[in-house]
């Protein structure tokens, strides 16, 4: 089929390179000539694994191609993705300017039927004004369906996760569309739900929004363990075995960051409370999320005292492993602040220090994690890299000035900390 993608980022840039590797012709679109200027180049802007392989095949293929001009992108489209952004505002609530601006665009530029596709994570209720705003703009007599089929893609595993999805969810309102959708998508083996828009919606808003509790929850039972000598590990072990719960996502640290979760639980709460429902729980959420970023930062000083004048060493500033995204990174905060306290800072991560030195001028970005830990006073372990987890700890206490680990995802053995002769603090273990 012809695809057009709006919005080259994560979402777009993912969906776009898995329908092009599956044979289908796909143009992607950017308003940020930039962006498409590297990537016609043959550069990416974002390191995901797989990603530049596919692209670069695509491309030689000439199944993919990148383009700043929507009209040009959708000339051939039957079916739209629309990816773009929907950053947060100050009150939390999405902003959809970029997808009403889309949407205006798309009806301006349309010559016959096609399908339009939300993918990008939307309040309940967006497919709906989408629709209005097309058909409002639209040339006299042509007609479009709007569609929700929400990604579920993970950074880090979004090839994996996009190519061989757990789950396809349509929301659709014609049987026409629901048609277009399920040829598109004929080869997946997982589950396709075929819902209304509505409950498309709320699924992708949903899910975040459960994940990032059992989160929040699991980092509060930690504090619960802290206070009264239990163990988060075995607690979280005890209670994963239940089916019912699950052993996925229920590991104790920093909290979770990234553009998603912080986004869509916010925005979540926000739309709810607009339809009329106070859901409170998912303020809590956030609330936990927050606090644990705080209680690391407590534990920093309980150990080092006054933070001003010493050096520490941070292991890790992407807010989690095989990704360059340090957005919402508890690192990045967390350094944010000891820069403030006027602590000096050394960090290496194996992906993200060219995005972090970007916000953080005033961090020295170390070539290895050797390097970063070389004279620090402490050393704080924010991302669970395996390059960190793998470091042979006799020669991380030989660099380090003082043998100090502050671990914020439990990464290593408190037994095996302790015997190499550390103060070793982690999060909800003794
Ligand atoms: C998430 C959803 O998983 C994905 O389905 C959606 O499409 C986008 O948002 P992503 O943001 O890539 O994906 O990250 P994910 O792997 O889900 O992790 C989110 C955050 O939670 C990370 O900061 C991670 O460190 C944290 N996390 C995860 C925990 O703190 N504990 C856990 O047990 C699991």
């Amino acid at each position: 089929m012809n695809l057009c993608v709006i919005g080259t980022g994560y979402v777009g840039l993912v969906t776009g390179s898995c329908f092009a590797h599956k044979g289908h012709k796909v143009v992607c679109v950017d308003k940020d000539a930039e962006k498409i200027r590297v990537l016609n180049d043959g550069g990416m802007p974002i390191y995901e694994p797989g990603l530049e392989d596919i692209v670069k095949a695509c491309r030689k293929d000439k199944r993919l191609r990148f383009v700043t001009d929507i009209a040009e992108g959708m000339k051939d489209a039957e079916v739209i993705f629309v990816c773009v952004d929907t950053p947060p505002t100050a009150s939390g609530t999405a902003d959809l300017s970029a997808i009403e601006n889309v949407a205006r665009q798309i009806a301006r530029h349309l010559t016959r039927y096609v399908v339009v596709v939300e993918k990008s994570t939307v309040p309940v209720k967006t497919g709906d004004k989408v629709h209005k705003t097309i058909l409002r703009h639209a040339p006299k007599g042509i007609t479009c369906d709007v569609v929700s089929n929400p990604e579920f893609l993970r950074e880090g595993s979004a090839m994996k996760d996009a190519l061989n999805p757990d789950r396809v969810v349509l929301g659709v309102t014609s049987p026409k569309a629901a048609e277009v959708m399920k040829k598109l998508y004929a080869d997946v083996t997982c589950p396709v739900l075929v819902t209304d828009i509505a409950s498309a919606e709320l699924i992708k808003h949903a899910s975040n929004s459960f994940l990032a509790t059992k989160i929040s929850f699991i980092n509060a039972v930690a504090v619960v363990c802290e206070m009264s000598g239990a163990d988060i590990q075995l607690v979280a072990q005890g209670m994963g075995l239940d089916p019912r719960i699950g052993s996925k996502f229920l590991s104790a640290g920093l909290g979770y960051g990234g553009s998603c979760f912080p986004k869509d639980v916010a925005a979540f709460e926000q739309i709810a409370r607009e339809l009329g429902f106070d859901f409170s729980l998912l303020g809590e959420v956030q609330k936990i999320n927050q606090e644990m970023r705080q209680r690391f930062l407590r534990k920093v000083e309980e150990e080092l005292w006054i933070v001003k004048g010493k050096t520490l060493a941070v292991w890790g500033l992407a807010f989690k492993p095989d990704t360059d995204d340090i957005r919402e990174a508890p690192a990045i905060e967390l350094i944010q602040r000891l820069l403030e306290k006027g602590a000096s800072v050394q960090a290496h991560d194996p992906q993200a220090m060219k995005k972090a030195q970007k916000v953080l001028p005033g961090l020295t970005c170390c070539d290895s994690a050797e390097e970063a830990a070389k004279g620090a006073d402490a050393l704080l372990l924010c991302t669970e890299w395996p390059v960190f987890r793998d470091f042979p700890l006799a020669k991380l206490k030989k660099l380090l000035k003082h043998p100090v680990v502050l671990d914020g995802r439990n990464l290593y053995d408190p037994v095996a900390m302790r015997a190499a002769g550390f103060d070793y603090r982690s999060v909800g273990r003794a």
